[in-house]
């Protein structure tokens, strides 16, 4: 394993070969912001959300940390005012992608984390997305196409990570959503219901029934390896 020397915020940081910059920092306890990557293994670098824009010593633009490879003598910044100031702005644009319901219905989720730690408003540009009705044709999950911001992460989790292929982003332009084999409601797909969507899903658009029945994320009140009864696999929550 080779491994050499980054900066991040003035901090000596060891990287390996081939690890992002988020990867590279997680790994050395650092809490970079961050909504639709991921520092799992075998997860992709999704790239679309721009919440974890870095300076990278050199360059003139914002980096996304979640893609950006860590090189021997990488010197990055995360707390500059350009930094925090455009990551008010993407977690403020994001949240227009919400409707305000939607927004009161996961006050918990890792997207209004986010925003309280970055000290965003979600609502500042109010809400771009029509009413639309949930999908609870699913036996064990519900989603909320109303908190969708249309990151991909879901798709990555469902397409990379456990090979199912079920979810994809359809349509073009504006009008990209999440899609099930297609077009299916949720609970016609072949959905194996692994619970991985859910386990991503930064804003709650995609949830396990029992949980948003239990009150949404802030009814689990212990961290660590279980076999919760939310989903119908289990995993780390
Ligand atoms: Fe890097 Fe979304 S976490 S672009």
């Amino acid at each position: 394993m080779i491994t050499f020397d980054i900066t991040i915020d003035g901090q000596t940081v060891v990287a390996q070969r081939g690890q992002t910059l988020l990867a590279a920092a997680t790994a050395a306890g650092l809490d970079l912001p961050h909504l639709c990557g991921s520092t799992r293994v075998g997860y992709p670098a999704v790239g679309s959300c721009r919440t974890c824009l870095v300076e990278v010593e050199g360059l003139t633009d914002l980096m996304p940390a979640c893609r950006h490879p860590a090189t021997p003598g990488l010197s990055v910044r995360t707390d500059t005012q350009r930094t925090e100031r455009v990551r008010r702005l993407a977690i403020e644009l994001l949240g227009a992608e919400m409707s305000t319901e939607a927004r009161a219905r996961h006050p918990d989720s890792p997207f209004m984390a986010l925003a309280e730690r970055a000290g965003a408003d979600p609502a500042r540009f109010g809400a771009r997305t029509e009413a639309r009705a949930s999908d609870t044709s699913h036996p064990a999950m519900i989603f909320d196409p109303e908190a969708c911001i249309r990151c991909g992460k879901c798709r990555a989790g469902c397409r990379d990570v456990q090979v199912n292929g079920v979810i994809a982003l359809a349509g073009r332009g504006d009008a990209i959503h999440i899609s099930f084999d297609s077009g299916l409601a949720m609970g016609e797909s072949q959905c194996a219901s692994c619970g991985e969507c859910a386990q991503v899903c930064p804003t709650g658009a995609l949830i396990p029934k029992a949980l948003q029945e239990a009150g949404g994320r802030a009814a689990i009140t212990t961290s660590g390896e279980t076999v919760c009864p939310f989903c119908s696999v289990g995993c780390r929550v």
